[in-house]
């Protein structure tokens, strides 16, 4: 990144990639500058991002989507990649709910509604609770397309008599290999009307059965949050935690399933966006061009347990109120500068990489040189990202990270794809469980505990077969990263319409 002084605001009405004022503030509290013109470095835009416009950019740039991501973020594309994981891994992949894509999962559907089960329908990709209804009855059902229906949940966790469900950021901050953090914070959202399980009297109270802010804030009841956690309708995810905590409730639990939940998510489309990025950008070593902040909505049941309803490539970032604000302003501040590398780490890759074309033109190249000149692109930006990941918790790759590979090797195999991800991860060793500490800190520390403090037992896991060691003669301990960002540094968060389509 270069130094620059620039410029001029995002939100112009002329290019608008981004509706959202916050990422303008979280910019300018970095001390970096915001810019329509064309030598930005980081671009923030709400909507998707296509490979042509990712191959546009130069590889210091950087784009806060992936294209591919859609394999997640919409409704019918979810329920494809997590029904087809359920069919091999049935424990697995139990946290969804179980769904149908319609109209061709109609008979399915049709068998379990006729059982007297409750199902919600919701449009295949809309968000704010648009087009999403209950139904209980077959003869209710007509001409369905572009939906998908799924097994309500009826027994959900209530709080004062209300149903909510969370907003857990996510930041995927690379996918070759797959890079997952997820933010301490988030946001609880509260239905304002006191919940009963669904019958025919309730069947279509919007306020009672959706979390929706889009929806509630419609209510008269509805209660914005002025500072005052404890009585609105929008609180943050810490509260809740901490008040399950004062019940005796095992959130430490609930906060470990939340993470496995969205690593098993995201490793079944990690092949597609691998395969995406890589054709649209070959040499970057670092794999950060792109970054994205997925907004996971979970509902907890009332055995405390949590079940993934879907994933937004675009959370809202409106800041309606107060919390909103905090909140939001903090997860983007944290990613802008967690996917930022410095000047001071990239030119201690150069020099590594400028050994290697030295020693090639003297005729010796090694065998594996882009997966070592990788393997060390990661290895600083772990260093980096260990010191300057803010309210983030690194959840992927982990010290479990073995216990996925089950999963992600499957996960290639269905997606037809490389098996890089195993090349470029050659610094995990298997760790022993007294050694599995990585998620275990997560927890405490979102609990506020002493890291020692044990959380439930790890599953065992399967060993890859394939695993290339890479010896590094360097210690990046050694890197000081203490001054990174003192320099005023202007990162610009902008619009180009050069490369929008
Ligand atoms: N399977 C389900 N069981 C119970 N409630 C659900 C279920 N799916 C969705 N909901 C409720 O409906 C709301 C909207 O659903 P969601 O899948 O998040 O779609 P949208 O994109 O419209 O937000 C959720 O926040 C939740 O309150
Ligand atoms: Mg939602």
């Amino acid at each position: 990144m270069r130094n620059k002084t620039m410029r001029v605001n995002i939100n112009s009405k002329k290019y608008s990639d981004t509706q959202y004022p916050v990422v303008g503030a979280a910019t300018k509290s970095l001390g970096w500058s915001t810019t329509l013109a064309h030598d930005w470095d980081i671009l923030w835009r709400d909507g998707s991002v296509s490979l042509s416009t990712l191959a546009r950019m130069k590889t210091t740039q950087k784009i806060n989507h992936f294209p591919g991501m859609y394999e997640i973020s919409r409704k019918n594309c979810l329920a494809k990649n997590l029904n087809r994981f359920r069919e091999t891994f049935p424990e697995d992949y139990d946290f969804y709910p179980e769904t149908w894509i319609l109209p061709q999962d109609i008979e399915g559907f049709k068998s379990v509604l006729n059982n007297k089960n409750t199902l919600i329908i919701k449009p295949d990709a809309s968000s704010q609770g648009k087009g999403i209804f209950l139904v209980n009855k077959i003869e209710e059902v007509k001409d369905l397309k572009n939906v998908i229906g799924q097994k309500y949940i009826n027994n959900p966790l209530l709080i004062d008599g209300l149903k909510f469900d969370l907003r857990i950021y996510v930041l995927v901050a690379g996918c070759d290999p797959l890079r997952v953090y997820i933010h301490e914070e988030g946001l609880a959202r509260f239905a304002t009307e006191p919940y009963s399980p669904p019958d025919m009297n309730n069947l279509n109270n919007r306020f009672m059965h959706l979390t929706n802010y889009a929806v509630n804030k419609h209510n008269e009841k509805f209660i914005q949050n002025q500072g005052d956690n404890e009585q609105s309708h929008k609180r943050s995810f810490s509260s809740i935690l901490k008040k399950l905590e004062k019940e005796g409730r095992d959130s430490a639990n609930l906060w470990d399933d939340i993470c496995d939940i969205i690593i098993k998510t995201l490793l079944t489309a990690q092949p597609f966006l691998a395969t995406s990025y890589k054709s649209a950008q070959s040499n970057d070593y670092y794999n950060g061009m792109c970054f994205e902040v997925l907004g996971f909505d979970i509902l907890i049941d009332s055995d405390l347990r949590p079940w993934l309803l879907e994933v937004n490539f675009t959370p809202s970032f409106t800041t309606d109120s107060p919390l909103d604000l905090n909140i939001k302003k903090q997860v983007i501040t944290d990613t802008l500068r967690l996917v930022s590398l410095p000047d001071r780490s990239k030119q201690v890759f150069e020099k590594i990489k400028t050994q290697y074309i030295q020693k090639r033109t003297l005729g010796k190249k090694t065998a594996h040189e882009n997966i070592e000149l990788r393997g060390f692109a990661q290895e600083i930006r772990d260093a980096y990202e260990t010191q300057y990941c803010g309210g983030f918790i690194k959840i992927y790759p982990g010290s479990d990270y073995f216990e996925y590979t089950k999963i992600l090797k499957h996960s290639q195999i269905l997606w037809a794809g490389g098996f890089s991800d195993f090349l470029y991860l050659p610094r995990i060793k298997k760790p022993s469980f007294s050694e599995s500490k990585d998620r275990n800190h997560s927890a405490n520390k979102i609990r506020g505990k002493s890291p020692n403090t044990p959380m439930k037992t790890q599953r065992s896991g399967i060993s890859p077969k394939r695993i290339v060691k890479v010896k590094t003669k360097l210690s990046f301990s050694s890197v000081d990263f203490s001054c990174s960002h003192s320099r005023s540094k202007s990162y610009l968060i902008g619009s180009d319409s050069s490369i929008l389509n």
